[in-house]
């Protein structure tokens, strides 16, 4: 595994349940950094990559049935994917890169959602990406409530969006306890709130990120 422990850039991951919000503050966070001279990358998972799009397609399309494993193993092959063509090259150019999910995206939807056991996806997770991490996480945190009325307001659900609420109670219930589990990296943003709060405390964390 050939990733540089020396990379100047730095990795940021946006997290949520479907209807958090995250396309929206990724696009504010990446012109944040690039009017203060960052060059950014931005980029999503599963996807990110012309194969990974492609896997993509078939994990949101809603006629496609597969094992949960199945599930975790493309998400994990998408990832491998994208930190070989995009990530991490990136990120040795000294470019700042913010992915809309990654790998906790992994432990709480095929994890917590789908109930696969925690040790498959850390096998799954060390055999991809070593000990590389985010450099920091933004979980935006909202309630299925609100999740579920944000999405089915924009367009029609794909393959994880059409789940029940006890699917989402459980992947929400999963990115918190990761982010208990790594305080120092996951940074839990209470996305409940307006827009233009949601907003500053964004700022308000990579400001301090950024000292
Ligand atoms: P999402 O990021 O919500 O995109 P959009 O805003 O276009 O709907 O869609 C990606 C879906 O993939 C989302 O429902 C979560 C799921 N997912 C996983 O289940 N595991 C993963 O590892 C990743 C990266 C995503």
């Amino acid at each position: 595994m050939m990733i540089s422990e020396t990379s100047k850039g730095k990795f940021i991951t946006m997290e949520g349940i479907d209807g958090a919000g995250k396309s929206t503050h990724l696009n504010w966070l990446a012109d944040f950094f690039r009017s203060r001279g960052k060059t950014v990358v931005v980029t999503r998972e599963p996807g990110g990559t012309r194969l990974g799009e492609r896997l993509r397609e078939l994990l949101l399309d809603n006629y496609q049935t597969m094992h949960g494993e199945t599930e975790a193993l493309l998400m994990f092959a998408a990832r491998r994917e994208h930190l070989d063509k995009v990530i991490v090259p990136a990120l040795d150019q000294g470019n700042w890169v913010i992915s809309d999910r990654f790998t906790d995206a992994s432990f709480a939807y095929q994890g917590g959602g789908r109930g696969l056991p925690i040790q498959k996806l850390e096998v799954l997770e060390h055999w991809v990406q070593g000990l590389f991490q985010p450099d920091l996480t933004l979980y935006l945190d909202v309630t299925v409530e609100l999740g579920r009325q944000r999405t089915s307001a924009i367009k029609t659900a794909d393959r994880f969006e059409k789940e029940r609420d006890e699917f989402f109670q459980r992947v929400r219930e999963c990115y918190l306890e990761r982010a208990r589990k790594f305080p120092q990296r996951i940074r839990v943003i209470n996305a409940n709130l307006p827009l233009e709060q949601v907003n500053k405390s964004i700022e308000e964390t990579i400001i301090s990120f950024c000292k």
